[in-house]
């Protein structure tokens, strides 16, 4: 466990990313769970192959709809990792209020997600976000991203004159892409500082992947506020709870 838990901070540190492995996969099971309570509500059950039987209007409310009212999942999501990180982040952390949905169907070209940081997005430079997919991602079909050396060395060349994706392409470092496959019961914890982005599905399959951004307490939250986040602590150092309204 020592060593498993070392290996998981030096890829962080080198990487700016890790893949964990869930510790208890029955929060991550109660996400899913949730998942197709909602979808059933717009009218479809949840399954990979029927969300490409539904509109965007209907995909969008799903998305609504989750990051509304999902129930308890932004904890079930974390506490699935717990093992791995409270040794990342420590015992009080800042915990987004709900967790985000992607649910991404193949024939639409907002299924692609343009090359970007979070930090561009108001995020702090020392925070994180756990991408989590709720079914299997193949073939490079799911989210992909940059460690943090290219991620700088990109945008330290970047004049803001193009979109950041044309600057990456023109300079190849689109060569550099980790394309993450990862399995249901995995997810991906990355630096809000790292380029990722999601291209578009070439082997017509659809993904429904969750996300949330957490920090360490102490660490400051940017843009962000007690809108976004609530606070959260580890209790019996075995879960996370919410202490903040
Ligand atoms: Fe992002």
């Amino acid at each position: 466990m020592q060593k498993f838990s070392n290996s998981i901070l030096s890829n962080l540190k080198n990487n700016g990313f890790v893949v964990l492995k869930a510790d208890d996969i029955k929060f991550l099971n109660k996400v899913k769970k949730d998942y197709y309570r909602i979808a059933r509500k717009n009218g479809f059950n949840g399954t990979l192959e029927s969300i490409s039987k539904i509109s965007e209007k209907k995909l969008n409310q799903l998305h609504i709809d989750f990051n509304k009212n999902s129930l308890d999942s932004n904890f079930n999501l974390i506490n699935s990792f717990v093992r791995s990180l409270k040794k990342i982040l420590g015992k009080k952390i800042f915990i987004q209020r709900q967790p985000y949905l992607r649910a991404k169907k193949y024939n639409l070209s907002s299924t692609a997600t343009i090359a970007h940081n979070d930090y561009d997005f108001g995020h702090s430079h020392r925070g994180f976000n756990l991408w989590v997919p709720l079914f299997d991602v193949k073939s490079n079909e799911g989210i992909y991203i940059y460690d943090l050396s290219t991620s700088k060395k990109i945008y330290s060349s970047f004049k803001f004159d193009c979109h950041l994706s044309d600057h990456i392409e023109k300079n190849k470092f689109d060569l550099k892409r980790n394309y993450i496959n990862l399995k249901f019961g995995e997810g991906i914890f990355f630096s809000n500082l790292c380029i990722h982005g999601a291209s578009v599905s070439k082997k017509k399959i659809n993904r429904v992947s969750t996300n949330i951004h957490i920090q360490n307490f102490i660490e400051p939250i940017n843009e962000k506020s007690s809108e976004l986040f609530t606070i959260a602590k580890l209790k019996k150092n075995l879960f996370y709870k919410q202490v903040g309204i």
